[in-house]
């Protein structure tokens, strides 16, 4: 494989806003994604020294469970390589950059924990440039952050993409230029409208079923004059809802809501749970998860088709009472034998609650939010530095 760089003073970007729990680390996905890019920097010669973000901490009053300090010990067991960690603004960073080798990374704190990184500060990318010789970007995750490490840091270092960020490129690009095999369909869960607006009107004209599961489903049934309970939605998006179907109804693409759906009383401790239609929904239920008629219809578009995208789970997979409905889809696709290509934080930790092997599916973008945005042919800060 082709050098990225050799003997140079690396800076490297990637995505280590792993998902924790309790002090632990629940999947590890993010840092096994950046090993290409590791080992072909180490193995050229590279004094590597890797930068993250972790959460999205206030600065001025900077939560220690949001320190990278914790993931060097993981980095350490993974990747074999010693591991030490240093303070962005630490006086003896170029001493500590200097003593790296190929057993040897450096872990800086968490960016976050500047005020420059949210502020995408000149002059604080220029700082943290100047102890590097080049820049290294694979952070597909946040590449659609407008943020030092993201976008100003490209002015002051020669950069270099990494070999995550080509994989996701080649993976998500043939979306984008209809180069996959149809029909499509286009599945998308959790709770926001917004972030999943400009995909929707993307593929309305490319895929043959756009299916809404997860709360955002509960704005488009209130949307249609549904009753929806105490669920979880957005009442500043009902318009933009409304929208949405209208430009549905006008193409192709089938925009499946669901049509029956779980509700419990107690989103607390759901011990009792029901299944209804969506007509028959009362004003104390709360929906959790698509119903049984739905995951069929749900499976049977799916069935249909040859190429399936996914973000997120469509039901409130946290609670095991709502987990069926994402866990039967994922089943599905699991077992698909067309092209699956999935992606966001809640996808992959529902998939592992559901007990489906992470390999049973093409490809799972390591983005959530930035997979939404590639797809929805948004600017995305870094990859536009990058000319990709
Ligand atoms: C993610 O988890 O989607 C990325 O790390 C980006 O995080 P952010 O939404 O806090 O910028």
């Amino acid at each position: 494989m082709q050098a990225i760089a050799k003997n140079k003073k690396i800076l490297l970007r990637v995505d280590l806003n792993l998902p924790i729990k309790n002090g632990k680390v629940k999947d590890l996905s993010r840092l096994i994604a950046i090993g290409p890019t590791l080992h072909n920097l180490l193995e050229n010669g590279c004094k590597v020294t890797i930068c993250s973000h972790l959460g999205r901490p206030d600065p001025d009053n900077f939560d220690q469970n949001l320190s990278l300090k914790h993931i060097c010990q993981v980095i350490e067991q993974m990747y074999k390589i010693e591991c030490e960690f240093s303070e962005i603004d630490a006086t003896d960073l170029d001493q500590k950059i200097e003593s790296l080798n190929p057993k040897k990374v450096l872990l800086l704190e968490n960016l976050r924990k500047y005020k420059g990184e949210k502020k995408d500060d000149p002059a604080f990318s220029k700082e943290l440039a100047s102890h590097f010789d080049e820049f290294v970007f694979d952070a597909f995750a946040v590449a659609h952050r407008k943020n030092a490490s993201t976008h100003e840091i490209f002015n002051h270092l020669k950069s270099n993409k990494g070999i995550l960020i080509e994989r996701e490129i080649k993976n998500l690009k043939p979306l984008l230029k209809g180069e996959f095999e149809n029909p499509l369909t286009v599945i998308l869960g959790g709770k926001k409208i917004e972030t999943k607006i400009g995909v929707i009107l993307n593929f309305i004209t490319k895929a043959k079923f756009i299916l809404i599961g997860g709360a955002m489903a509960n704005t488009f049934l209130k949307a249609q004059g549904f009753e929806i309970g105490k669920s979880v939605y957005e009442e500043s998006k009902i318009n933009t809802a409304k929208g949405i179907l209208k430009i549905a109804s006008e193409h192709e693409a089938q925009l499946i809501l669901p049509s029956d759906v779980v509700t419990t009383k107690d989103l607390k401790d759901p011990k009792i749970i029901e299944v209804k239609s969506v007509s028959e929904v009362k004003s104390n239920d709360y929906i959790i998860d698509i119903g049984p008629s739905t995951i069929n219809d749900f499976q049977q578009a799916i069935n249909e088709s040859k190429t399936i995208i996914g973000n997120g789970p469509v039901g409130f997979y946290e609670l095991p009472a709502s987990l069926q409905g994402s866990k039967s889809i994922y089943k599905t696709l699991s077992e698909h034998n067309g092209k699956t290509i999935l992606g966001g934080g809640d996808t992959i930790d529902c998939i592992r609650l559901s007990g489906i092997s992470l390999k049973k599916f093409n490809f799972i973008s390591t983005g959530g939010g930035a997979m939404l945005k590639y797809l929805a042919k948004d600017h995305m800060p870094a990859l536009d530095k990058l000319n990709i």
